[in-house]
């Protein structure tokens, strides 16, 4: 098939690359110039495992453009996925999907032939349906159904995974206007053999934001637990193993430590709490999920001055800093409110992360950045603060090490060694 892919962040560039790696012809659509030549040459713009590969292997079959016409023209297909970030009230920013929109329609309104729209990016609920088609229709001069068809097609991916994650889905979602674009979706999907689901717009909308809201919930919950049982030294993660077991339960997401961080969680629990507020109605549980996940990273302070009391002026290193391993992303990473809190009560902070320093210090261009996580070592105390593996391999002898990520390793070498959870 001939698809177009507006916006070439984490979604729309695995989207596309592993559409290509499928056999279809897929044309990018950025307004980064820079994102544009690297795709052309086959580069991955950001640091994705697999993503390099598929992009150089399939060179012939995916163009990067800025150029909407030429896109539309030459493809059947269009996702859009652009980003849907977070506005200061923590509400939804859907400017840049309804600029994708009136672009998208502009250039249908002057093709001959049905295309078929789909939205990938992370909206609320009513809004495809509400806000996106209006627009289409508007700029399009034609009628959904009849004219262009709509579909709403959320993807689940995790960085780090994420080619992985799209090439074997746990479901494809559909939500669809009309049975024709419902259809083609399913042609499109039908080599994956994964379980499709076909549902409405706004469904499938919302099983996009209740997916994330429950595994934010899932770790926030864990981590509720997990502060008692440390209160009672008992380890969380057999806990969690003894409860995972359950079917009902499930092992996954039950890892306890400081919390979800991320270009995702943050943003759409944010985005929920703000919409039910809007609704009127009360958010309890995705906003404990949130309280919990704001105040469990400082746990790690107050088990660090158990061993030093007076952290001013005191030498705290801090192992890793993206939000997860194998990214370079440090977005809302829990390693932030431990840096804020340690340079609020005058530590020195040094730190070292493989992937994502050029991230953090775009935060705190101050504190002092390692060259390698041996150096971080040099310190009163040390934190660990993303489960790298090469964190594993160090020699934490006669050090004071406060775990927020598990890495048991370190207790074997640390001469003390205290997790936030176990
Ligand atoms: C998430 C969803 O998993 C994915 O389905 C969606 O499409 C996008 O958002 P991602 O943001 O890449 O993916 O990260 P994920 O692997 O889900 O981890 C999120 C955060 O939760 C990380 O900070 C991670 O360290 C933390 N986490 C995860 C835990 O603390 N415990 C766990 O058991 C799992």
């Amino acid at each position: 098939m001939n698809i177009s892919i507006i916006g070439t962040g984490y979604v729309g560039l695995v989207s596309g690359a592993c559409f290509a790696k499928l056999g279809n012809n897929v044309i990018c659509v950025d307004i980064d110039e820079n994102k544009i030549e690297k795709i052309n040459k086959g580069i991955s713009p950001i640091y994705e495992e697999g993503l390099d590969e598929i992009l150089s292997r399939n060179k012939d079959k995916i163009k990067a453009t800025a150029d909407y016409k030429f896109a539309i023209e030459n493809s059947d297909i269009t996702f859009i996925c652009v980003g849907t970030p977070s506005k200061s009230d923590l509400s939804l920013d859907l400017s840049y999907i309804k600029k994708a929109a009136e672009e998208v329609g502009k250039q249908v309104q002057k093709k001959h032939g049905w295309q078929l729209i789909v939205v990938k990016s992370t909206v609320l609920p009513g809004t495809t349906k509400d806000i996106i088609l209006p627009i289409l229709e508007k700029y399009s001069r034609k009628k959904a159904g009849a004219g262009f068809g709509l579909a709403m097609n959320p993807e689940f991916l995790k960085e780090g995974i994420a080619v992985k994650d799209f090439l074997e889905p746990d479901r494809i979602v559909i939500g669809s206007y009309d049975k024709k674009s419902s259809n083609i979706l399913k042609e499109l999907y039908k080599n994956l053999s994964r379980p499709i689901i076909e549902t409405t717009l706004s469904t499938a909308e919302m099983i996009k934001y209740a997916s994330n809201a429950f595994l934010a919930t899932k770790i926030s919950f864990i981590n509720e637990i997990g502060n008692m049982c440390k209160k009672l030294g008992i380890d969380t993660y057999e806990v969690a193993d003894g409860i995972g077991l359950d079917k009902r339960i499930g092992r996954a997401f039950l890892d306890s430590g400081i919390g979800w961080g991320g270009s995702c969680f943050p943003k759409d629990l944010d985005a929920l709490i703000s919409w039910y507020k809007k609704e009127n109605e009360k958010p309890e549980i995705i906003q404990s999920t949130v309280t919990i996940n704001e105040q469990q990273p400082l746990r790690l302070i107050k088990l660090l001055k158990k061993h030093i009391p007076q952290i001013n002026g005191k030498t705290i290193g801090i192992l890793g800093l993206a939000f997860k391993p194998n990214t370079d992303d440090a977005r809302e990473s829990r390693a932030i409110p431990i840096v804020k809190q340690l340079l609020i009560e005058k530590a020195n902070v040094k730190a070292y992360d493989p992937k994502a320093m050029n991230h953090f210090k775009k935060l705190f261009p101050d504190i002092i950045y390692c060259n390698n996580s041996k150096d971080v070592l040099d310190a009163d105390a040390v934190i660990i603060a993303t489960a790298w593996d090469e964190f594993k391999k160090l020699d934490y002898k006669g050090k004071i090490v406060i775990d927020g990520r598990r890495l048991l390793e370190a207790k074997k070498t640390a001469k003390t060694y205290e997790g936030v959870c176990w």
